[in-house]
């Protein structure tokens, strides 16, 4: 059997990027008939198709139950066709082809939330990317096959909503108390942007006119009790409209809009076609039921998807090793368009530390992989930090690079060229390049190597010369799988400053020109270089990777004072937070004195608390046990490093003094003028509430169950609720009773009831064991695994010894029921390796006796990579 036309899967079932192959043939329209009934689904599709290239006709089909198919008017007999387990080919097909296809499905019974499935009571929903279509029916499911949907959906009257892609063509009765929808989308679409929706949900509605003067309707569909909570979802859903117009000269091409919630959902949410799915959790936003982080998530999500309509859907992937395409390229949008949203400099704070939590531990260790990578087993194992976060920076550099208005060029010509198209990488850099005029092909390195790339960085001062050095060096850890790794360019934005008196120097611009320093950015896109400052009358201190230019992990040698000057006296907010990482990463890890930085903290805070309250509320991060864990590579003992920051945080408790309580009473968050003034103001009453836990107050636990009952803000709420449950208060039980009580109905509020007491810097397996047979933790639900789960790894000590159980158990039960979020949960042991003996051989033991237990392709290419240190 020669299945030319596909991806080869091998033996292994691993898949290349070189194996791929144009479809044999595409779909110029399909009909689908859906129809739902309480014990099965039946779905009748027709396709029209033409050959485009030589081969057999292949369509993919997983658990599907095929009823009938017909070519062009003539049934199939079996011998027709060959059908196994992944798809249904046919040899010979004529170039034209008409196919009838009827299948039956079980979306009632299907717990992997992946294809039309059951969401709880009352509600059908589809997730399609990556390969969910194929469990709807037989198709091509490739996103370089793109096809005009017309959909009808039929069920039961007791589902009111009946929603499909595009407009809605006619509804009416179908018999028997059942009704019908028919929905046409008139913009061709890859199979994995296909979308319905059968259930009983309330709507709210409001609408927006287009730059082209389109009147747009806009339905945000959740519960009933919900609907308030989807204001503002819906605001942020105006707002990313208007400013992709306004950013990027894109306004949207649909009359309607829709979103709809589930708490059933395995990711964030899903940008289909003018029907976005979307996890409760992304879309419901209200403070008295979510905290601030929840309500900035949220608005960063409905703008991701939303930009989704350009850079994903009119434009999409011509196969799924170029997922960091649409994704890297729609992460960077709404990176920027929160920018927009708070404190631009906290926004960048917020997702260079995503970055570093996430996407560095990821690439420094056995799962690490480029952002386009080029072979996978399972393509849901790629929805990852490195596809997402890192392919965000490499376009953030490109951006940098050009700046404003050559970066617009060149996303012009991008829309120009492609639109309507399923394209590549390489296709997004050339027109960018060619838009803009700058050649950016060496930025292609940057998607195809695996590794944080490290920059040393070494400056020195000449007195006699006037001169100030900095030599710069770039490597990269050797990756069996990708040998041959190249220098990568690094942009480097920098900034010189005058020790005495903190100001930025302006500097010799005849040097900067021969140095290759444009707009304070330097690319450094060689093994090594150095660039030579001229006409300095005294040694200066230098910000290297201002605002965070580069995903590298730079090593400067800067002095301990040199990082307290930057925290003080950089204008960029972003190297004043890098400057407290770097000098605490120091003191944690390498034994460095904490005097300097606590000076420095206590001089620079005041002032900052005046003018950027959310600034400071970031500068007082340290940080966590589990990203200190991740720069440790081997000899790792979460417990050490537990001692180490309970003991800073002591002291910085300590040395603070009454500075703590005169700061918490002294703010107001009512009586700031925004609501991200609010949100600094809140958070900063937070950190002091714990400080003054730390620091053994005991009437701090009075104040904070004041804060708890008074307040009808969930961040200050939950703020409050920590300090009493985590130190154990007098009136930690009343507490805790009280906010289960109050929001026991309000999943997502129940959420940060389960993650905080996970949390709880003492939890045993006891504390684990209570939260997992509380008849509220249900196994379905991935955001309620996920709170636990979270919760508990919050803690490396916990995650190490009972918590590798608890990982397991999930990964082995989830590998059938749910193997998309199994293999994401499994990966909280992926550093396993780094640990010190005899935890190193345990864990591994366990793991390798995990292995024959596991069948999905998800679990196992994860534990297989995982094992392969
Ligand atoms: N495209 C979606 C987003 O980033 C994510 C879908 C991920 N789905 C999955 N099964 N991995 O907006
Ligand atoms: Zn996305």
């Amino acid at each position: 059997m020669n299945i030319a036309a596909q991806p080869v899967i091998e033996a292994d079932q691993t898949v290349y990027l070189k194996d791929y192959q144009k479809p044999s043939f595409l779909v110029d329209s399909i009909n689908l008939d859906i129809q739902l009934f309480e014990d099965h689904t039946n779905v009748d599709s027709t396709l029209v198709m033409k050959r485009q290239t030589a081969g057999d006709l292949v369509l993919l089909g997983r658990d599907l139950e095929l009823k009938s198919i017909i070519l062009n008017g003539q049934a199939l007999t079996e011998n027709e066709y060959q059908l196994d387990a992944e798809q249904l080919v046919i040899a010979n097909a004529p170039d034209e082809v008409i196919l009838n296809i009827a299948v039956q499905i079980h979306p009632e019974t299907n717990t992997q939330l992946e294809g039309l499935y059951l969401a709880g009571e009352g509600l059908f929903v589809t997730q399609n990317e990556p390969e969910g279509f194929r469990k709807i029916t037989f198709y091509p499911d490739r996103p370089d096959v793109l096809s005009e949907f017309t959909t009808r959906v039929e069920a039961d009257k007791k589902y009111p909503v009946l929603l499909a892609n595009g407009n809605l063509l006619e509804k009416g009765e179908a018999g028997e108390g059942r009704h019908y929808a028919i929905w046409q989308d008139p913009t061709k679409k890859p199979s994995y942007l296909f979308a319905c929706v059968i259930g009983d949900l309330a709507v709210l509605k409001d609408s927006y006119v287009t730059s082209e003067g389109r009147q747009v309707a806009l339905e945000i569909y959740a519960e009933e009790k919900d609907i308030p909570k989807c204001h503002i979802a819906m605001e942020a859903l105006k707002h990313s409209m208007r400013w992709d117009e306004e950013h990027y000269g894109r306004p949207y091409d649909l009359d309607n809009y829709m979103i709809v919630a589930t708490s059933a959902f395995n990711m964030g949410a899903m940008e289909n076609k003018g029907l976005n799915i979307f996890n409760t959790s992304c879309v419901l936003a209200d403070e008295e039921y979510t905290t601030d982080a929840a309500i900035m998530r949220v608005q960063s999500v409905i703008a991701h998807e939303y930009f989704h309509n350009w850079t994903g859907n009119r434009i999409t992937c011509r196969d799924w090793f170029q997922l960091c395409l649409k994704e890297g390229l729609t992460v960077f949008r709404d990176q920027s368009f929160s920018e927009d949203l708070q404190s631009a400099a906290v926004q960048r704070i917020d997702d260079v530390a995503v970055l570093k939590a996430h996407q560095f531990p990821e690439d420094s260790g056995p799962l690490s992989h480029p952002p386009r990578p080029d072979h996978f087993v399972e393509i849901n194992n790629f929805y990852t930090a490195t596809v997402y976060e890192k392919g965000a920076e490499i376009n953030r550099m490109m951006a940098t690079l050009l700046g404003k208005e050559k970066f617009r060029q060149g996303t012009d010509e991008y829309f120009k060229r492609h639109d309507g198209q399923a394209v590549t990488v390489e296709d997004w850099v050339a027109a960018l390049s060619a838009g803009s005029g700058v050649d950016l092909s060496e930025f292609l390195i940057w998607y195809n190597q695996p590794g944080t790339p490290k920059l040393e960085a070494k400056g020195e001062y000449d007195a006699a010369a006037q001169t100030y050095t900095l030599s710069l060096k770039q490597s990269l850890k050797a990756h069996p799988k990708y040998p041959n790794l190249k220098a990568v360019p690094i942009p480097v934005a920098l900034a010189l400053f005058d020790a005495t008196t903190g100001e930025q120097l302006t500097l010799n611009a005849d040097a900067l020109v021969e140095n290759g320093v444009k707009d304070g950015v330097y690319l450094f896109d060689t093994d090594s270089a150095t660039i030579q400052f001229t006409g300095l009358k005294a040694q200066p201190v230098v910000s290297l990777l201002r605002n965070f230019s580069a995903p590298v992990d730079l090593v400067f040698n800067y002095s301990d004072e040199d990082l307290a000057f930057l925290l003080q006296y950089e204008t960029n907010g972003f190297n004043q937070w890098q400057a407290t990482q770097t000098l605490l990463e120091r003191i944690l890890l390498n034994g460095h004195d904490a005097d300097i930085y606590i000076q420095a903290m206590k001089q620079t805070i005041p002032n900052v608390i005046q003018h950027d309250p959310l600034l400071a509320s970031r500068l007082f991060d340290v940080p966590a046990e589990g990203y200190l864990g991740s720069r440790i590579d081997s000899d790792y003992s979460p417990v050490k490093v537990q001692e180490q920051r309970n003991a800073l945080m002591s002291t910085l408790a300590r040395e603070l003094g009454s500075f703590c309580k005169e700061t918490y009473l002294s703010l107001d968050p009512s009586a700031q003028k925004d609501f991200s003034q609010a949100m600094g103001v809140r958070a900063l009453k937070n950190i002091m509430l714990s400080m003054m836990a730390r620091q053994g107050d005991e009437a701090v636990f009075e104040l904070a169950y004041q804060q708890y009952q008074s307040t009808g803000n969930m961040s200050e709420r939950l703020g409050a609720l920590r300090v009493l449950e985590w130190n154990d208060a007098p009136q930690a039980e009343a507490a805790l009773t009280d906010f289960y009580m109050r929001f026991k109905d309000e999943a997502l509020s129940m959420d940060q009831w389960f993650m905080l007491q996970a949390a709880h810097p003492k939890a045993t397996a006891e504390t684990i064991a209570y939260l997992t047979q509380h008849p509220d933790y249900d196994l379905g639900v991935p955001n309620r695994i996920r709170a636990v789960s979270g919760g508990l790894n919050a803690n490396p000590v916990n995650t190490w010894s009972f918590g590798v159980q608890h990982f397991i158990g999930l990964a082995k039960y989830l590998d059938e029921k749910n193997p998309i979020v199994g293999s994401r949960l499994l990966q909280a042991l992926s550093r396993w390796y780094t640990l010190a003996e005899p935890q190193r051989s345990e864990v591994k033991a366990e793991l390798e006796a995990l292995k024959p237990q596991v069948k999905s392709k998800n679990v196992s290419e994860t534990l297989n990579s995982m094992l392969s240190v």
